[in-house]
């Protein structure tokens, strides 16, 4: 089939030239010592590669008016655009307009760049979104036992995949599906905004995402992933709408992100009981900081609850949340398996809260009934330091399992202001065992034993793989006018 408006060969090598020229112009400007990009004809961004070729969504038909459906447009721009990935790859420009469309994947060595003055516009019409199949981590879909639909921005088995902007919009246009699910008239999983699947090398930054349907960002069995510079935007009520959930991947960097939703604003998972289990891949040395959180019903950062696959070495720093249910909370349960096991937390500065600490060992939720009850999962060498907190609730409720208690836990450095109206058991522990120091109000019994450093609870010194990772600045046309 003859695809309408591919760009020609020359339109291309046109793009390629005029970046070229503009090497040199920039190259010109600093030597004056001006401004690196002073042409605002052209756009500066930072990814994990630039790519040789570009394509502009209205070459594949585009329309930018809010109303006429782009899913076409996108998915025969990317199909094509596929082709380029052995040849320096591609990067596909969403320019300034509205660009309603449905679910579309991704292809390797591409970048989605999404312009500031460029609004997304999820379509509400469910035939545009295909369905697929559900996580052989999960077993079933998380909202509903049958299938699920397939994300709005979906990839899976890619290597080098970027979506970026500089901060233009992306809208799941999420009431339509938040009703439906109220009423519960589904019997298939909503989507999510973004899912990366089996992938490598993967970026996503300097978005703002508003009102997805349902979990805004989720890669999972992936590895190498950065997320920075993101804004997230869902009523504080609406049901799922977690900002980011790393799951089942490793080498994870999750930076500068400020998050307002109705669940978790970022939820660590790993697979659900017995299919998790089975599935066996872990979150592992993953890394979070400067995380800003609002979110009245649910936590900063959840460990679970899904977690059968195991989450280990999470490194958690500079954490501001406000009006938040809890901070950094563990969810488990019986039948989970797995563990959560070296985990690090340090610089928080927590407002209104109805918990400080919290893990919880019973989280009911199951995808069946064919969960192994003996599948205990382990929770050992949790730590947290350099605490700051006002208008609090309850300090801690820590509840393990009883006869597979949580076991290391380490609590240094914190400072808790209590609420006008403050609960009288501020520290309720059960099934836990661990250390403090320096901690006000003074921690339940069995926290009591003194921190052996005198430092308080560690945080490792080394940096992950991920950390190392540099970004390159790349050059694009400005397609504002
Ligand atoms: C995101 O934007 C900030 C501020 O504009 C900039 O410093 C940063 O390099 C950008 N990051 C990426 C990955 O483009
Ligand atoms: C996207 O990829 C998935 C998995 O390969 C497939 O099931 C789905 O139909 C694809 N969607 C589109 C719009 O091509
Ligand atoms: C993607 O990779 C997974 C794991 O390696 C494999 O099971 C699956 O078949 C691959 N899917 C596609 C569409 O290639
Ligand atoms: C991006 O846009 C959002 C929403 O308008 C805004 O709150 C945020 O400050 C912007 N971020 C940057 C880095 O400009
Ligand atoms: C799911 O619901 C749709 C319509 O709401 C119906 O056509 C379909 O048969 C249902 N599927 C199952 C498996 O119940
Ligand atoms: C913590 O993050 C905020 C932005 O979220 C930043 O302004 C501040 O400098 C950071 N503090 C440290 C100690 O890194
Ligand atoms: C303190 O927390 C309570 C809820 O416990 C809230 O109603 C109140 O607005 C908060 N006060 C301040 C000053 O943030
Ligand atoms: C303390 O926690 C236990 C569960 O571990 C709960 O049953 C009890 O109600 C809690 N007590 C208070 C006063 O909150």
């Amino acid at each position: 089939m003859d695809l309408p408006h591919k760009p020609t060969k020359t339109q291309i090598t046109a793009v390629r030239i005029s970046a070229v020229i503009l090497l040199v112009l920039v190259s010109l400007a600093s030597v004056d010592g001006k401004k690196p990009c002073p042409f605002s004809s052209y756009l500066e961004f930072s990814a994990i590669s630039c790519r040789k070729h570009t394509a502009v969504l209205t070459d594949f038909g585009g329309v930018g008016d809010g109303v006429t459906s782009n899913t076409n447009a996108f998915r025969e721009a990317i199909e094509h655009l596929s082709t380029l990935a052995i040849d320096g790859g591609s990067q596909l420009i969403v320019p300034p307009g509205k660009w309603l469309t449905g679910s579309f994947n991704l292809t390797s060595h591409f970048t989605l760049f999404v312009h500031k003055d460029a609004q997304i516009l999820a379509s509400q019409d469910e035939s545009e979104w295909p369905l697929v199949e559900v996580l052989p981590s999960y077993g079933r879909g998380r909202d509903a036992p049958g299938g699920r639909f397939s994300s709005l921005i979906f990839g899976t088995n890619l290597t080098d995949v970027v979506i970026t902007g500089n901060n233009g919009t992306i809208d799941g246009q999420g009431s339509y599906w938040w009703d439906k699910f109220h009423k519960n008239e589904f019997n298939v999983t909503r989507p999510y905004m973004i899912e990366i699947m089996y992938s490598d090398q993967i970026q996503i930054s300097n978005l703002t995402l508003v009102n997805s349907p349902s979990w805004f960002v989720h890669p999972i069995y992936s590895r190498n992933v950065i997320i920075q510079g993101l804004t997230i935007l869902a009523p504080i009520d609406s049901p799922n709408t977690d900002g980011i959930d790393p799951d089942s991947c490793i080498n994870t960097r999750i930076e500068d992100c400020f998050i307002v939703s109705g669940d978790d604003c970022i939820a660590v998972k790993s697979g659900w009981d017995q299919y998790g289990i089975q599935f066996g891949m872990p979150t592992e040395d993953l890394l979070i900081r400067r995380l800003t959180c609002i979110s009245p019903d649910s936590a900063g950062i959840a460990l679970g609850s899904e977690m059968s696959g195991g989450i280990r070495n999470v490194r958690i720093e500079n954490v501001t949340a406000i009006n938040t249910q809890s901070a950094v909370r563990i969810k488990t349960a019986i039948g989970r398996g797995g563990y959560v096991k070296d985990i690090f937390v340090r610089q928080m500065f927590l407002s209104t809260m109805k918990y400080v600490f919290w893990m919880t060992g019973n989280y009911k939720s199951h995808p069946d009934e064919k969960f192994d009850p003996k599948a205990l999962p382990e929770i050992k060498n949790i730590n947290y330091r350099d605490v700051v907190a006002e208008n609090v609730t309850y300090s801690a409720r820590l509840d393990g399992i009883s006869g597979d208690p949580f076991t290391d836990i380490c609590i240094s450095n914190v400072k808790i202001g209590l609420t006008a109206k403050p609960k009288k058991l501020q520290w309720n522990c059960t099934n836990v065992e661990g250390y403090s120091s320096d901690v006000v109000p003074l921690p339940c019994a069995p926290l009591a034993k003194e921190v052996v450093s005198s430092d308080g609870c560690p945080f490792p010194e080394d940096q992950l793989p991920i950390e190392d990772v540099k970004l390159m600045t790349c050059i694009t046309k400005n397609h504002a006018t």
